[in-house]
């Protein structure tokens, strides 16, 4: 009688830590990949699985001379910012090139939400010269509330060229396709030769004609997708992974002689869109050894430091924490963060494995397992290990966010409701507290303040709007906990 009372006490206090909540990782992975599909501009395919969404935008580029169709709207709006776009892809190549072993029947999917990336990344440095950094005036855009099918905004194409370049967008492009490139090499060696001739050659360009799109398309893309941190951290970033994709000195000097350039103060517990810098670190202390001639300094110290300003026991910690456990960082989209730093320290800890190592924080010192574990608790407050019991990606768990800031989802489908729905048509939708009425399967959303609090509301669109690299980097870490 007693026993089983400690028994029930014990299960209850279990329960009540929330720790001992299991989640099904491999349900999540493929809600993950799913979200893409939502996201798709152009002719949709046969296969397509999320039935909702319907061709959209098929004359992008064309009042141009230039065919833009395809790609992936980037958020709750139905602007194709190329620059947050290609980091998706690279997250998504590098979520497959890690982890991809455990992905069984999802990765075909994750092929297929690369390569609906990489052919428009194809498309957008078709022309030698120029790149397509954005297209949709962001301005129009956003002023209306309209499904993508209906959409009858200016979509504005903006290029950077020789005289008015963009290294930050075009470096990350070719990262993007180098990265891609290998993913593909097992599977199409045609079409993965294709992305790294394209690579190379966008590299070159991103290179030889240095500046920020900051200046050369700057009211279009600035404030939405300004680039802070400078293109420095792009160049050396396409460069390691053309070192990996090509194993050609050339870029390994490059890297050498670049990396000096980069802000060593500022960025060691930055990764996303706009930051490369910790992603380099820990990308190029992953290569292995024996690849000549791969030298790890700074490289490893630098991602050591990383690993210091993350974890939350360290002294050097730099992000902020939540009561219930989840990584802050100022900003919107939160969970952008907590989702790429868990990635690096998860790929990380593989590298520390390799070379029997640990990580010493002054006097804490951090094992591949604590790497792992605190990853681990992360995506669990993703899924619904947090105060309000409450998933962050839509249609996983019992509870999830229901009014997110999606236009698309939010408004009823073109099957549902064939007429249009101009501009303003949307606004009622917009301003209503029904939930969405199509379910962006596998969004996770900026997630909750750091309080823990999260509104589900509509208009928050810093807390409830999704985007695609939000989602990247958690399809390689579902991935990895589907199978660990
Ligand atoms: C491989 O890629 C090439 C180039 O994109 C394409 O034409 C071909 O159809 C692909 N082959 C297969 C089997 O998918
Ligand atoms: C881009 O513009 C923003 C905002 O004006 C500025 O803070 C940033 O330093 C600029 N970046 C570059 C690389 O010029
Ligand atoms: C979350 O779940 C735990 C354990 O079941 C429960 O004790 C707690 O009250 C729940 N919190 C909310 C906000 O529902």
């Amino acid at each position: 009688m007693s026993l089983i009372r400690k028994l029930s006490v014990l299960v209850v206090a279990a329960m009540a830590m929330g720790s001992v909540a299991s989640h099904d990782y491999g349900d999540a992975l493929t809600k993950s990949i799913l979200f893409y599909e939502g996201q798709r501009s152009g002719k949709l395919p046969s296969t397509q699985r999320m039935t909702w969404r319907e061709d959209s935008a098929l004359r992008d580029g064309s009042d141009f001379g230039v065919d833009l169709v395809g790609g992936y709207y980037d958020a709750g709006d139905n602007v194709k910012f190329t620059f947050p776009m290609a980091f998706s892809i690279t997250m998504l190549a590098w979520s497959v090139l890690e982890f991809g072993n455990s992905m069984g029947s999802d990765l075909q999917h994750s092929l297929d939400a690369i390569q609906w990336g990489t052919d428009y990344l194809l498309k957008a440095t078709d022309v030698p010269g120029v790149v397509f950094a954005q297209v949709g005036d962001p301005y129009g855009d956003h002023n209306c509330w309209e499904r993508p099918e209906d959409m009858d905004t200016p979509r504005t194409p903006y290029a950077v060229s020789k005289e008015h370049p963009g290294s930050e967008v075009s470096a990350e492009i070719a990262a993007a396709l180098a990265a891609s490139s290998m993913v593909f090499r097992h599977f199409n060696q045609t079409y993965s030769a294709l992305l790294l001739n394209r690579a190379r050659m966008v590299f070159e360009f991103a290179d030889e004609y240095r500046g920020s799109y900051n200046d050369s398309i700057g009211p279009w893309v600035c404030p939405f997708y300004c680039d802070f941190s400078g293109y420095q951290d792009e160049l050396v970033w396409a460069a390691v992974w053309l070192m990996r994709a090509t194993r050609a000195p050339f870029y390994w000097s490059y890297v050498l002689a670049n990396i000096q350039n980069l802000d060593k103060t500022s960025s060691f517990a930055e990764f996303g869109w706009d930051a490369k810098h910790a992603g380099i670190n820990v990308l190029v202390s992953r290569l292995v050894k024996s690849q000549a001639p791969y030298s790890p300094e700074p490289f490893t110290t630098n991602a050591d430091r990383f690993v210091c300003s993350v974890l939350p026991e360290s002294q050097t910690v730099s992000v902020s924490y939540s009561p219930g456990g989840l990584l802050i960082k100022p900003g919107g989209s939160n969970l952008q963060r907590p989702a790429a730093l868990s990635f690096l320290l998860l790929v990380y800890s593989r590298a520390l494995r390799r070379d029997n190592r640990v990580v010493r924080c002054d006097n804490v010192v951090a094992k591949p397992s604590r790497l792992i574990q605190f990853a681990r608790s992360q995506v669990d407050y993703i899924l619904g290990s947090n105060p309000l019991n409450m998933s962050y990606m839509v249609g996983y768990g019992n509870k999830f966010p229901e009014k997110i800031h999606h236009r698309g989802s939010s408004l009823p489908s073109v099957s549902q409701h064939p007429q249009h729905i101009d501009c303003n048509g949307g606004d009622p939708y917009f301003w209503s507290d029904n939930p969405n009425p199509n379910f962006l399967t596998g969004a996770v959303v900026g997630g909750p303040d750091i309080q823990d609090y999260y509104s589900d509301s509509r208009v928050n669109f810093v807390h409830s709007e999704p985007t695609t690299y939000i989602n990247a980097p958690l399809v390689g870490l579902l991935a990895y906990f589907k199978t660990h």
